[in-house]
């Protein structure tokens, strides 16, 4: 069964965050939808929701700590207080924007994986690795899992093109295809892709071989949208 899911970056407040989830939560019980439905708020929204067990509430980061001195960061200790046990890592903007190293990525990756948490760990390339080619995009792919043990069980992947998020540009289905190829030939895992998904796109991506669901940003923050993408989400399990 394909897996959907949200992330929502830096928006929804506390308030709007609790009104989407339950909005969800009932959709996916009077549709019964039994595909795996994830959705990552700020931290600041995070909260013990009784929702449906196929709708997994992640945080988007955590340090990789129970808790001490982070000043800014989140631990284990608030993560435990909601009962979340599901964490991004990796994420193109963690790495690109806020300058997380592949080495604290890793201490990270394995940190959470010791605890059983289900990982969603993100990899991607930068436009000029793209243009440099095929060989140098597998590599530099590759590079992202340095220190990550790709034999965990609870471990989810995410290719998202760092040229694709955000930008209204979607990869190629050849694009989507060849890259999710390769990925799957090294690593059996659930592989989602992510990077301008949207209704009008995601049948179309959810039919490529070796899609196995998609991580959603900008066009999954509009709760009907959200909606529209989990029913066709649903269709083609
Ligand atoms: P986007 O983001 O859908 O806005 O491109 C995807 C992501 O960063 O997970």
């Amino acid at each position: 069964m394909k897996i959907i899911a949200s992330n929502f970056k830096t928006n929804h407040t506390r308030k709007s965050t609790k009104e989407f989830i339950e909005n969800v939560n009932t959709f996916i019980s009077e549709e019964k939808i039994e595909n795996d439905v994830y959705i990552f708020p700020t931290a600041t929204a995070l909260d013990s929701f009784s929702v449906n067990e196929n709708l997994i509430i992640g945080t988007q980061n955590a340090f990789h700590v129970k808790n001490g001195s982070y000043t800014g960061e989140i631990g284990t200790e608030q993560l435990d207080e909601f009962g979340i046990k599901t964490i991004l890592i990796g994420h193109s903007e963690r790495r690109h924007i806020i300058g997380e190293s592949q080495k604290n990525i890793a201490l990270k990756y394995n940190y959470y994986k010791a605890l059983g948490y289900k990982i969603i760990y993100c990899v991607g390339e930068p436009l000029e690795v793209k243009e440099s080619g095929l060989t140098e995009t597998l590599g530099y792919i590759w590079e992202q899992f340095d220190g990550v043990d790709l034999d965990y069980e609870n471990l989810v992947i995410a290719y998202e093109p760092v040229w694709a998020i955000g930008t209204g540009v979607v990869a190629s289905i050849e694009d989507i295809s060849t890259i999710h190829r390769k990925i799957k030939k090294k690593i059996t895992k659930p592989l989602l892709y992510g990077g301008s998904v949207k209704p009008a796109n995601l049948e179309e991506i959810l039919n490529i071989e070796n899609v196995d669901g998609t991580l959603i940003g900008t066009s999954s923050w509009n709760v009907e949208d959200f909606k529209e993408m989990i029913q066709i989400t649903k269709n083609k399990s």
